[in-house]
């Protein structure tokens, strides 16, 4: 059967920072994040008996290399589970991101995937089987299978089969939106595998970070019920800051911002001294999201373009999750 999913990728409010297993991608910390409207991708899925190997585009185009090395050992994963190791597909994969420019589509991807080759290859799922079998390919994307406000709870069992995505509010639930904000198309040079590693291994702040996730989680769980933007806001920015601040004091130390990540960090602070609220986060990469309310929509965008260094600037409301097409 051919099947086509569609899925959203998501901005990490509380940030998945540093994995106790590397293999089945089981994470150190609960994480939570709002599922996009703005970028998503599309991915179909067709098993062929005539194929010896997968076969995946992306955009069009043929893939081969690590890219594709990380599809087929995340398909031979589903291979596994539906106990089919010989069946081998044909992926078409479309981005749909306003810009090339530096946007990790990791989540949205390998949700898609997920969902479509599971189908493809009648794998019985629910979205809590498919938010587990999501996170072995791309930790973050265990989160895209739901819409709206949504919680990655990392589990205790050794096999990974109680750490999974949770929904918490629904996309409807609040009318709030995400500017990202486009600086560079330059590939970040710690990717967030190396970077996470780096900072569990040799960061002094490491501990700190995981034991602060608790307090931050349910004050923005209680926000968030309560549609609190300032509570919501200022926990997200604290979190991105704590989580970055471990990069910082990593052996060797990196970190992911550039000058222009800077800039956006003061324009936002500016904005919030004139009397806008307004909040950014930033992940593994010099690119800003900025957190904002609908009736300030204007302002946020005409203030983020005039930064020197901003590309473009696109605006997200509130997604939903996987769908089959
Ligand atoms: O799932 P990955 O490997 O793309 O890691 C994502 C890590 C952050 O984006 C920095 C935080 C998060 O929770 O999305």
């Amino acid at each position: 059967m051919k099947t086509t999913a569609k899925a959203h990728t998501n901005i990490a409010l509380i940030k998945y920072w540093g994995k106790r297993d590397e293999s089945l991608i089981l994470p150190m910390n609960n994480s939570l994040s709002l599922t996009l409207d703005g970028f998503y991708t599309t991915t179909t899925v067709e098993f062929q008996d005539s194929l010896m190997s997968d076969r995946f585009y992306l955009n069009d185009r043929l893939i081969d290399g690590k890219e594709y090395a990380r599809v087929t050992a995340f398909l031979d994963r589903i291979r596994e589970a539906a106990g089919r190791p010989d069946a081998f597909a044909e992926i078409h994969s479309t981005n749909h991101v306003p810009t090339a420019a530096g946007f990790a589509s990791s989540a949205s991807g390998f949700a898609a995937l997920a969902a479509a080759a599971a189908k493809a290859i009648d794998l019985p799922t629910d979205e809590q089987k498919l938010s587990i079998l999501t996170r072995q390919g791309s930790g973050s994307a265990c989160r895209s299978i739901y819409g709206g406000f949504v919680e990655w709870e990392k589990g205790a069992k050794a096999d990974g089969s109680d750490s999974h995505a949770v929904p918490i509010a629904p996309a409807d639930h609040w009318d709030i939106r995400v500017a990202a904000v486009v600086l560079s198309s330059a590939e970040k040079k710690v990717l967030s595998r190396e970077g996470m590693r780096r900072t569990v291994e040799t960061s002094a702040y490491y501990p700190a970070w995981v034991d602060s996730i608790p307090d931050d989680l349910a004050a923005i769980k209680d926000g968030i019920a309560e549609r609190d933007f300032e509570k919501v806001g200022e926990i997200a920015e604290a979190n991105c800051l704590r989580m970055h601040a471990t990069t910082l004091a990593a052996n060797p130390p990196f970190s992911y911002w550039h000058s222009t990540t800077l800039s956006i960090m003061q324009a936002v602070r500016d904005l919030r001294s004139a009397g806008v609220p307004a909040f950014f986060t930033i992940d593994a990469g010099p690119n800003v999201k900025v957190l904002y309310l609908p009736e300030y929509e204007a302002t946020i965008k005409e203030t983020l373009r005039n930064v020197p260094g901003v590309h473009d600037v696109t605006v997200s409301r509130p997604g939903q999750g996987v769908s089959y097409i």
